[in-house]
């Protein structure tokens, strides 16, 4: 029925439309869904409305109370803009936190391979490794086992349905998701994220290389790669035509371990149909090197992707640590976007990622969790280790306080940034009119959470205070519902 589409959420929202400072407005929002979509058809803010006197505040609003629904916040709270995550492995989340003394390209074939390539309907890999998932307790795996005799992606089903609860449940309402090799694997990446109401990106993972893959996890060369890849985009555009909620994603794991014939035909593609695409870029010393040797024809590590044409406006380069003046020229110019990833960075010792230097050149910056690089899913302790992250690379350059990225800045990042990074500038990471409803109703001094006891004993703080106090002491528990296009989500136990 039409009218149980029509929303009012009232309370208070706190949101980071600029860097430097938070917003913080009370008042009521009108959110519509009958249009598909969960955009927001009003606002009106005003310190003095009272949801009790709920007829007023629809007169406000110009609709009637018979029509709507209620969302009333939390007291103890406030609405946020959801997270946007724009770098995750959904693949790698069984080994979120496994990477011992390793650096990227030992981390790769030690941990990243062998569970990347095991996430596809092979009843050998289950019988063999089955009880190796890691970071999975045995009921679950034994469960796993049995289903597989039924369902031959199991184990597949079991990471990706747990990957976005989980995300889902730290407030990441969008998320820009490497798969696997796998299609069909993939494409239940796909699936489950439709049915689940999360924003998803969703790409199979392109490589191909014979002497920098591994021979269990390799396409078998440029057609097969292209082909796979046309699959996968294809079943995300049945799963979601619109493409407003799921859609692919062009990813090429990265410049080493493709054939450049397969970049470039992939970079075609991407142009041709109008693609996102995603990869990693300048991360490690060791990669940097390594790219130098694989196309000496290239100029740098930027070079490589432009001569293949994958360097566009809806590009999404995750790291972007060792890049030069030259190569942030070129990103900038053609209006690709970075994602800052600051707990693999620091996890496996890859670099600083200088973000202002990247904003100042006029570079898109959003944040990236990159499970399991970075250990955490979560978009907020992404955000935590910007800020810290940050700290450390002023003390390296001297003590400049430029560097630093502030606690609204970093929630600019993990929102509006992250907003520009997959394209939806002015649609996501905040509340005004015509931007789509995508929220976290954020709780704070729930009980049980590590900010459940510094909660404002002495009664002086500003709402401020407890929004920074939120950011680095917050997590899961204080994430009490969570909605993606106005539709609810999530809602903690
Ligand atoms: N470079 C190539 N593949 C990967 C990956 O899976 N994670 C990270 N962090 N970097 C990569
Ligand atoms: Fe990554």
């Amino acid at each position: 029925m039409a009218t149980s589409q029509r929303t009012v959420f009232f309370g208070r929202f706190v949101s980071t439309p600029t860097p430097d400072a938070y917003l913080i407005q009370h008042g009521a929002i009108l959110v519509d869904r009958n249009d598909g979509h969960g955009v927001i058809a009003k606002c009106v803010w005003d310190d003095s409305l009272d949801a009790e006197q709920l007829d007023k505040v629809c007169a406000r609003l110009g609709v009637e109370v018979e029509d709507i629904r209620l969302v009333k916040c939390n007291e103890n709270g406030f609405f946020f803009p959801g997270f946007i995550d724009t770098h995750i492995h959904a693949s790698q989340y069984p080994n979120s936190g496994i990477f011992g003394k390793s650096t990227l390209l030992d981390w790769l074939t030690t941990y990243t391979f062998p569970l990347e390539a095991s996430l596809k309907a092979d009843p050998e890999v289950v019988a063999t490794n089955g009880n190796t998932v890691n970071g999975t307790n045995r009921e679950d795996v034994e469960q796993v086992v049995k289903k597989q005799k039924t369902d031959p992606l199991a184990r597949a089903r079991l990471v990706y349905d747990k990957v976005i609860s989980r995300t889902l449940s730290y407030g990441t309402t969008t998320a820009s998701y490497f798969a696997t090799l796998d299609v069909e694997a993939t494409n239940l990446l796909a699936d489950l994220a439709f049915m689940k109401g999360q924003r998803a990106y969703i790409g199979r993972v392109c490589m191909d290389h014979p002497e920098t893959c591994p021979e269990y996890y390799r396409d078998e060369g440029p057609d097969e790669t292209v082909q796979k890849a046309v699959a996968n985009i294809e079943y995300c555009q049945q799963v979601d035509p619109s493409g407003e909620l799921v859609a692919p994603i062009v990813t090429p794991r990265f410049a080493p371990s493709l054939h450049f014939e397969s970049l470039c035909r992939l970079g075609k593609l991407a142009q041709e149909r109008d693609l996102r695409v995603q990869t990693h870029i300048s991360e490690n010393v060791g990669e940097v090197a390594w790219v130098k040797e694989l196309f000496p024809e290239c100029e740098s590590y930027t070079a490589v992707y432009e001569k293949s044409g994958l360097l566009g406006s809806k590009t999404i380069l995750a790291h972007g640590i060792h890049l030069d003046d030259t190569e942030l020229d070129m990103i900038r110019s053609r209006g690709s976007k970075i994602s800052h990833c600051p707990s693999s960075n620091s996890a496996l010792g890859s670099g600083f990622c200088q973000v202002r230097r990247l904003l100042e050149k006029g570079i898109d910056v959003g944040l990236g969790t990159d499970v399991s690089g970075g250990y955490s899913c979560s978009t907020l302790d992404a955000v935590r280790q910007a800020c810290l992250v940050s700290r450390q690379l002023g003390y390296v350059k001297g003590g400049d306080k430029k560097w630093n990225i502030g606690v609204a800045e970093g929630l600019w990042l993990g929102t509006v940034g992250g907003a520009s990074c997959v394209g939806m500038a002015g649609k996501l990471g905040g509340f005004e009119k015509g931007m789509i409803f995508d929220v976290q109703e954020i709780e704070l001094g729930v009980a049980g959470s590590q900010n459940s006891g510094p909660v404002d004993i002495f009664g002086w703080e500003k709402l401020e205070d407890r929004v920074d106090k939120w950011v680095w002491n917050g997590d899961d528990r204080n994430v009490s519902r969570v909605w993606v296009g106005g539709r609810l989500v999530h809602e903690r136990k």
